[in-house]
């Protein structure tokens, strides 16, 4: 089984991943651990939070980054997830609270604790992982590996032509959590835009998941909507769950190793630049920085079906 702390801003897909986490026999889910980005937060911590109480787990919420490192912070669009993260739909209170560690403590007392064993999954903006990387930066060689969704090789971006929104959200926390040297597996967009969740898959899933179901259905409704304006598919690509696709079912997935930077200013901020392993180019920059994995493409049914399985 899979010991790992997910780190999210939810966010209508960062809600069908955490759904996922709290689902499968093969994932423990250690706690997770809250950014801004889809929304503000605190309405971050809020859904996170929620989700547990809905799924009846109590599972451990640290708050974390309220804003990026480095740039201005862009309010979050609520037009994509809904001014409260999950399509505006009505959501009932909260009993629970976050725990007192912040997101970055958390991380860095769980890894050290479980040295070898942890995975990181991170669907939001890379502060919390960068924080942490900063007040240990032993937690390198201790976390088993880091699987992020964010970025893009080939497949170009969704919040500029380049820039996928994670990676822009935060390009200067990307551009450390991307080169710190630990086993990292970057789930982008090449692998996600692969796949589509449709409204009759929804319905398989909302039948099964109860009060949990409601929530990720009703969102789900909101996010479709932006996905018929923004790239005019019957359906929306859940971004998040791939990540946690590719930890469970790699085979999924095509990969490639290489060196990964990230362009954190000008027009092109936010671009992650890949450099295949072993090719030569006159200028090394690349070469120098640790290689990592990055998924560039997705068997897109297999992943929505095995979506579709873990929720059902
Ligand atoms: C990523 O951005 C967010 O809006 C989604 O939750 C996902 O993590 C996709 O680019
Ligand atoms: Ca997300």
């Amino acid at each position: 089984s899979h010991p790992i702390i997910f780190d999210t801003d939810p966010g209508v897909d960062d809600a069908q991943a955490i759904a996922i986490a709290l689902a499968h026999p093969e994932i423990e889910l250690l706690g997770m651990t809250t950014t801004y980005g889809n929304v503000d937060i605190t309405t971050a911590t809020r859904n996170a939070l929620l989700l547990g109480e809905l799924a009846g787990q109590a599972i451990p919420v640290a708050q974390g980054a309220a804003a990026p490192l480095v740039k201005a912070k862009h309010p979050a669009p609520a037009f994509i997830h809904g001014e409260n993260g999950l399509g505006n739909i009505e959501l009932p209170p909260v009993t629970g609270q976050a725990i007192s560690a912040t997101a970055a403590q958390f991380i860095v007392n769980q890894v050290t604790a479980r040295p070898g064993e942890i995975t990181l999954v991170a669907v939001g903006p890379l502060g919390n992982l960068a924080t942490a990387l900063q007040l240990d930066p032993g937690i390198v060689t201790k976390v088993k590996q880091v699987v992020i969704m964010g970025g893009s090789v080939n497949e170009g971006g969704n919040v500029t032509p380049v820039a996928e929104a994670n990676i822009f959200n935060d390009p200067h926390a990307a551009a450390r959590v991307l080169t710190a040297g630990w086993p990292l597996t970057m789930v982008g967009l090449d692998a996600t835009h692969r796949c589509v969740l449709r409204p009759s898959d929804m319905e398989a899933i909302a039948a099964s998941q109860g009060r949990l179901g409601e929530v990720l259905a009703g969102s789900y409704a909101f996010y479709s909507d932006f996905y018929r304006g923004a790239r005019g598919i019957d359906g929306c690509c859940p971004h998040d769950s791939c990540a946690l696709a590719w930890l469970i079912e790699p085979e999924l997935f095509t990969t490639a190793r290489g060196h990964l930077t990230v362009i954190t200013d000008g027009d092109a901020e936010g671009q992650t630049l890949f450099a295949p392993e072993g090719r030569p180019f006159i200028d090394d920059r690349w070469a120098r920085t640790p290689l990592v994995e990055v998924c560039t493409g997705a068997d897109g049914k297999a992943v929505v079906e095995w979506i579709v399985d873990t929720l059902k």
